[in-house]
């Protein structure tokens, strides 16, 4: 049963939506210049234009009304805010997000604001961006900035988006912008800089605001699942979900997680790293890991068992399983173990702040875009979500990411993750059947989950 306020979403985020490059003020971000450089993105595609959600962003929240959405997660572009990163605001760039709040408002959305879904300022960057110790104040001062502007009107707000991905993959192992390898040293003392900023950020967030706001993160993380129900399979899962792993300790959930809501580093982190660890002073402890209201997670799919088992297939994955567009697995258990797991371990309510799938989706002839397999796949993991929330775990909201198809970082625009299909040639936006069925979902409160597909 989902209870009646439960908010029922979608999510967004702002360089991979907004286009409107260079508009009103803004200047770059460290995706704008990573795109620039031949390779880095598929077919050389940026984020210059995009879905021009800048500009169209009225209609795209007609469209969100009409599917009935409670609730929309999207991203505030710092080189928006704040061009150069840190000083001078632009008020410009805050009047856009303050009428997309407006407008959000005006047709009964909710919105959750992400202050950092990786679009770091490109004159940070070369400063040393969060490898500085200058980076927390800088985080600080602009989600001062933002707060000031919508926490009159912005109850939900996110600090980060996955740090596993923007620091894992984008400054340790070199995948996403700004595209660097650093060794394990390096990434610690980021590790460090991002612990503070979040904290830093979340006590602007209080300070600013004239009332109770209710704060989290979104992090993604590696969630393994049982073989078996048995209680031994489930704790080795649980075991191997939280563990921080030599080499890939960026991609866990206890590396990031821990010190926030714990207040301190894993055992597994202190004997990987022992007095290589950060070093926070109690005052600086109490800042880092002050309380938070939600846990925000970003699930998509189980973690395969690494190294690949020698059939060459992964945990999870077996001969003809199925994959979306990307090759991910579909495992809708993922959607019942990982809430299960984090509320277990950090007591907090959950919100699921992105879960969907890329699919090979197109207008057909008759107009419409038939995406079953999107369906199908909300469909499991919605019942997986509904399922746990009946064990007592505490979901206050799902946001399916995304609300639109878009730029998906280094892979361009091939990959549709979309509740609605956009044609880049010519802005035209088309409610894919997915939408049309979450509709139906969102206006029985989760009941017509029970029945079988129909749009
Ligand atoms: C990110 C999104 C991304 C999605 C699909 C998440 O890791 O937060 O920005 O588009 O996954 O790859």
């Amino acid at each position: 049963m989902f209870p009646k306020d439960f908010l029922w979403g979608a999510a967004s985020a702002a360089y991979q939506v907004e286009g409107a490059y260079l508009e009103d003020g803004k200047k770059e971000s460290i995706w704008d210049r990573a795109c620039r450089v031949p390779g880095r993105v598929a077919h050389g595609e940026t984020g210059d234009v995009s879905c021009d959600h800048y500009h169209r962003f009225r209609e795209d929240v007609a469209l969100m009304k009409e599917i009935g959405l409670k609730s929309y997660r999207f991203s505030v572009s710092w080189p928006r805010v704040i061009p150069d990163g840190a000083g001078a605001v632009n008020e410009k760039g805050l009047q856009f997000y303050s009428d997309l709040v407006d407008t959000l408002l005006e047709n009964g959305i909710e919105p959750m604001v992400t202050l950092y879904h990786w679009d770091l300022p490109q004159a940070l960057y070369e400063k040393g961006g969060w490898k500085n110790p200058e980076s927390p104040r800088w985080f600080e001062a602009y989600a001062r900035a933002v707060a000031r502007r919508l926490s009159d009107r912005v109850r939900y707000w996110i600090t980060f988006n996955e740090p596993q991905i923007f620091i894992g993959l984008g400054l340790h192992l070199g995948a996403m912008a700004p595209f660097e390898r650093n060794d394990d040293d390096t990434v610690l003392q980021i590790s460090r800089h991002f612990f503070l900023a979040h904290g830093r950020a979340v006590s602007a967030l209080r300070e600013e605001a004239g009332r109770p706001l209710m704060i989290g993160m979104a992090p993604t993380g590696d969630v393994y699942l049982p073989e078996s129900g048995s209680a031994e399979d489930v704790e080795k899962a649980r075991r191997a979900s939280f563990a921080v792993a030599p080499g890939a300790f960026t991609m866990g959930n206890s590396w990031w997680a821990d010190p926030i809501f714990l207040g301190r580093f894993s055992e597994d982190a202190e004997r990987l790293f022992g007095d290589r660890l950060p070093c926070f002073t109690p005052e600086e402890w109490a800042c880092v890991s002050q309380p938070l209201d939600f846990y925000g997670f970003n699930v998509y799919q189980a973690t395969t068992r690494f190294p690949a088992p020698a059939d060459g297939y992964q945990d999870h994955a077996y001969q003809g399983s199925p994959k979306t567009s990307l090759d991910w697995n579909v495992t809708p258990d993922v959607m019942y173990y990982a809430p299960k797991f984090l509320y277990e371990r950090y007591g907090k309510p959950i919100i699921i702040t992105e879960n969907g799938m890329a699919g090979m989706d197109w207008v057909s002839l008759d107009g419409r875009v038939h995406d079953m397999q999107r369906i199908d796949f909300l469909h499991r993991y919605l019942l997986a979500l509904e399922r746990v929330m009946d064990d007592g775990v505490p979901v206050l909201g799902y946001h399916h990411w995304s609300i639109m198809d878009n730029m998906e970082w280094a892979r361009g625009y091939d990959p549709r993750f979309g509740l609605i299909h956009v044609d880049y040639r010519t802005q035209q936006r088309t409610l894919k059947d997915s939408a049309r069925w979450y509709a139906r979902v969102i206006r029985t409160n989760g009941e017509s989950l029970a029945a079988p597909d129909q749009i």
